[in-house]
Order: structure tokens, then C-alpha cells, then sequence
């Protein structure tokens, strides 16, 4: 097994075949995912009983309320576009999951079918981009908290409502609400982690959405700079795995007419702490 880092954030992992992993391969995986936040794995030849095993291998498995599942595997979410629709599934900067009180770990996204042009998916460290900001700007980060909801994107009246021809659904359980540190300390790599994201996260703890807005949108931008992303270029058997904690990742929707078709499971995570170490 070799890994070659993909730039500030992601690592491809190569010479490995992921319906064989011995304890000392995963072993491997695990710090690997702690270094270098998503890892992505090119030429898979998985079927869903593989991909299923990967992830109980790794961890417990999060069902996702939201997805429409894979036919005949309820554990497995289709993330899907077909040629003749408009939107996609993720198509913005996001973190899955942070409407959780206990987030998930991160996600397994295996490409069945993408297109010839475009598709691709962005990632960006959030411990980066922390490690970008002035030593006072981390520290009145390190004193707050935000609040984070599914229901404005999974509800009723969300982001997704009458959008998705059945790809997502049951608006009736976006009832999450969650509070978490601005700054975490990420659970395996012990790193500062700024887990704010501008799909979910409504405001600070305290604040109003209008006296948040401001900071929230300099520190999105600060995520969002070149150099603390990588574009993923898909192939059919291409799997990326992405730590939600250390991570966002974006869907670009950019292949309208063709169709993207990809498989994701989604891991158990655990709560959150504030990042308590010096900065
Ligand atoms: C997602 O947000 O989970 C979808 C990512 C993708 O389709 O690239």
C-alpha cells in the first residue's frame, strides 16, 4: 500500500484492494485518514456486499434519513443525477451530518457511473484553514459554540423541497438541531478543527443569524481559498473517503445532460469536544 498526498487536504491510496483488508492495512487507513482528512482509492471493482463490509469493517454504520437508499440495501445511499434533471445532491460547500448531536464520522462515496466532463468534488480542510487564521481570531473562536440545523435544507420548506424527484425525502424528520463548538479538537488527529459549515450551521450561540453572518461568511471564505482545497476528478471504481470532522466537501453540478450515479455510507461518529490545547 502507497500513499501519495494529494495536496494541503486528501491522499490517493494506491496498490490496495479494498474487498481484502487485513487488521494491519486498516490500522494503516485509520492514521492515514487522520493525516490527511479524505482518502481517495482509484479502480475499486466493489459490489454493494464489499462496500457495505468496508464500512462495518471501519466502523458503525449511519443511516441517512434524508437519502433515497440503493434498491435492495437500505444502508447504502444512492447519491444520484440523472441526465434530464437540473440539481444535484450536495451541490454546496458542506460538512454531512453536523445537525447531529453525535455528527457522523465521515462517509464512503464510491462513483458507479459519472460523466465524461465534469462531476467533480471538492474538499477542504477545516483544520487548514484554522491553522490559516491569526492567533486572536483563534482565540475568540475557541470561546464560542453554533448552532447547526437539517431543517431549512431537509424540511418541508428546504433548500431540497420539490427539487429532487424523490432522491430526498421524508421532510417530516428534519427535526434536528445541534449544538457544537466552533472549534473541535478532531477525535483522532487531535488537531483544531473549525466546524462551522454554510449549509447547516444557522449562527453562533447567542448571537443573532444578522450579527453572525459576517463572521461566518469571512471564515467560509477562508475555507473555501485554493489552498486548502482539492478537486476530485471521479472515475467509475473511484471511492473517496472523507473525515467530516476535519472536511467539507462540495458536488460541483456542472454535467447537466449526462448522468452521475455514486453510492455513500455514511459512518457513526461521536460528540464533539472544544478544542482545548494551545494554539
Ligand atoms: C455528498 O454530499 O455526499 C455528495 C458528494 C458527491 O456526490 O460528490
Amino acid at each position: 500500500m502507497r500513499i501519495e498526498r494529494a495536496g494541503k487536504v486528501g491522499a490517493f491510496v494506491c496498490d490496495v484492494d479494498l474487498r481484502g483488508l487485513d487488521a494491519g492495512a486498516l490500522h494503516g487507513l485509520r492514521r492515514a485518514l487522520a493525516e490527511h482528512e479524505v482518502l481517495f482509492f482509484r479502480d475499486q471493482r466493489l459490489q454493494p456486499e464489499d462496500h457495505l463490509r468496508l464500512a462495518e469493517l471501519w466502523g458503525k454504520i449511519n443511516i441517512n434519513r434524508f437519502f433515497r437508499p440503493v434498491a435492495g440495501y437500505p444502508a447504502i445511499a444512492e447519491v444520484l443525477k440523472e441526465a434530464h434533471q437540473a440539481g444535484n445532491i450536495g451541490g454546496g460547500w458542506h460538512t454531512d451530518h453536523s445537525y447531529d448531536v453525535e455528527p457522523a464520522l465521515g462517509s464512503m462515496l464510491y462513483a458507479r457511473e459519472v460523466p465524461e466532463h465534469g462531476g467533480d468534488t471538492l474538499f477542504a480542510s477545516v483544520s487548514s484553514a484554522y491553522a490559516a487564521l491569526s492567533e486572536g481570531l483563534q482565540r475568540t473562536l475557541l470561546t464560542l459554540r453554533a448552532v447547526h440545523s437539517s431543517r431549512h435544507v431537509f424540511g418541508e420548506a428546504g433548500g431540497y423541497s420539490g427539487q429532487t424527484e424523490g432522491r430526498i425525502g421524508n421532510a417530516e424528520a428534519a427535526v434536528q438541531d445541534a449544538v457544537h463548538p466552533v472549534v473541535i479538537e478532531h477525535p483522532a488527529s487531535g488537531r483544531p478543527c473549525l466546524y462551522v459549515n454554510p449549509t447547516f450551521t444557522l449562527h453562533f450561540e447567542g448571537w443573532s443569524a444578522e450579527e453572525s453572518a459576517p463572521l461566518l461568511r469571512y471564515l467560509y471564505d477562508v475555507v473555501g481559498r485554493p489552498e486548502h482545497t482539492y478537486r476530485l476528478q471521479w472515475q467509475p471504481g473511484t471511492l473517496a473517503l472523507w473525515d467530516n470532522r476535519a472536511t467539507w466537501h462540495w458536488a460541483v453540478n456542472d454535467y447537466h445532460g449526462s448522468r452521475r450515479l455514486m453510492h455513500r455510507i455514511t459512518l457513526d461518529g461521536e460528540p464533539l469536544s472544544a478544542f482545548r490545547g494551545g494554539t
